[in-house]
């Protein structure tokens, strides 16, 4: 059965920071090639912070953006719902940082932790409260400075990612028909073991040793992640189009998860969706976590390929492993 949701994403926003670092860049760091990135990923170049910008200010850059543009004041915020694996710091949560930053003062909030699926979970948390009508305005926000934890002396991770932020401002759906129609989420957890950052939490806390074994940095089976995301990136959405009575041809966008072309296309061959509905942006941000999907929309939006009534379909796999997949009629 369908689990609606009775509430809209009435604003996007995003913000990766301005400097970039290209495949050419990278050639010079590690032993790689622009063929192989591009070839094997689909990426060409990525933003990346200068040091001592963190999540809290990207989330906050692309949070004050969205205020601005919709012209709500940080005071008529209720909630701030931010999905990083790149805190600030451990705590206090980011979401408390950015409420301070922004100066929104009458909102509670929290991070959530689900990596690339993070910003999907928090859609559908913070959509909750507004769904059920005990909140008005709720700020969900995807933010991750993945460069903070990538070590650019290891070739098969320090390609992939970038960082960036998006956020998005979820309002009460004003009909049955619009908002967010359904969602299916799910966890498997021996699957944890392949993409994981094993130092710096309370099992191996930050030690001269945990640094000289560079356990503070992703580690990633890529090969086996690859597998799994490209199985239950067309597993969830098909089953969650069935459920619904829906085919791809319905869709008039598909905003993935983005963390290499190779997967977005597998999931595109098999949902049969033309590149006219697709959302691609991997070439030019990489994987930045949970960055991918609001950037996305907030592309497809400036490219005007997202229109009020349009039936969307949001979905990401990531680390933990952690599966997401939202349908939503624009508002
Ligand atoms: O968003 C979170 C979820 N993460 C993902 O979804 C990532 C999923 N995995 C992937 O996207 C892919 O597995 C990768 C892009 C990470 C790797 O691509 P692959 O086609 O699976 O390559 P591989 O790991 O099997 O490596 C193939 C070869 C290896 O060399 P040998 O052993 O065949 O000689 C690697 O050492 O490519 C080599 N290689 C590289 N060569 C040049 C790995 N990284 C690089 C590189 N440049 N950057």
């Amino acid at each position: 059965m369908a689990r609606r949701i009775a509430a809209k994403i009435s604003g996007v926003a995003g913000y990766v920071p301005p400097r970039v670092l290209t495949n050419a860049d990278l050639e010079k760091m590690v032993d790689t090639s622009d063929e192989w990135i591009v070839t094997r990923t689909g990426i060409h170049e990525r933003h990346i912070v200068d040091s001592g910008v963190a999540a809290s200010h990207m989330g906050a850059e692309a949070a004050r953006r969205l205020l601005a543009q919709k012209g709500v004041a940080p005071e008529e915020i209720d909630l701030i719902v931010v999905a990083t694996v790149t805190p600030d710091m451990l705590f206090p949560a980011t979401a408390c940082l950015i409420q301070n930053e922004l100066g929104a003062k009458r909102a509670w909030g929290f991070d959530l932790s689900a990596a690339c699926s993070g910003f999907l979970y928090a859609l559908t948390v913070g959509s909750q409260f507004v769904g059920a009508g005990t909140h008005r305005k709720a700020l969900v926000i995807g933010s991750d400075v993945m460069t903070s934890i990538i070590d650019f002396s290891d070739r098969a991770t320090c390609v992939l990612f970038g960082d960036g932020a998006g956020a998005v401002l979820i309002e009460p759906a004003e009909s049955e028909a619009e908002g967010i129609l359904d969602f299916h989420h799910d966890i498997d957890g021996s699957g944890g073991c392949n993409l994981f950052m094993p130092g710096g939490g309370s099992l191996h806390p930050p030690t001269h040793e945990t640094v000289d074994k560079k356990m503070h940095y992703v580690h990633q089976d890529g090969p086996q992640v690859f597998k799994y995301a490209v199985r239950r990136m067309c597993e969830v959405s098909s089953m969650l189009l069935e459920r619904n009575g829906l085919t791809g041809e319905d869709l008039a966008l598909v905003v993935p998860h983005q963390a290499n072309l190779r997967i977005i296309r597998a999931m595109q061959e098999r949902l049969g969706i033309p590149d006219s509905k697709l959302m691609i942006n991997i070439d030019r941000y990489g994987n930045t976590t949970a960055g991918t999907i609001p950037l996305g929309l907030r592309d497809a939006i400036q490219q005007g390929r997202l229109h009020r009534g349009d039936l969307v379909l949001l979905m990401a796999v990531g680390a933990g492993f952690t599966t997401g997949s939202i349908l939503v009629r624009w508002a």
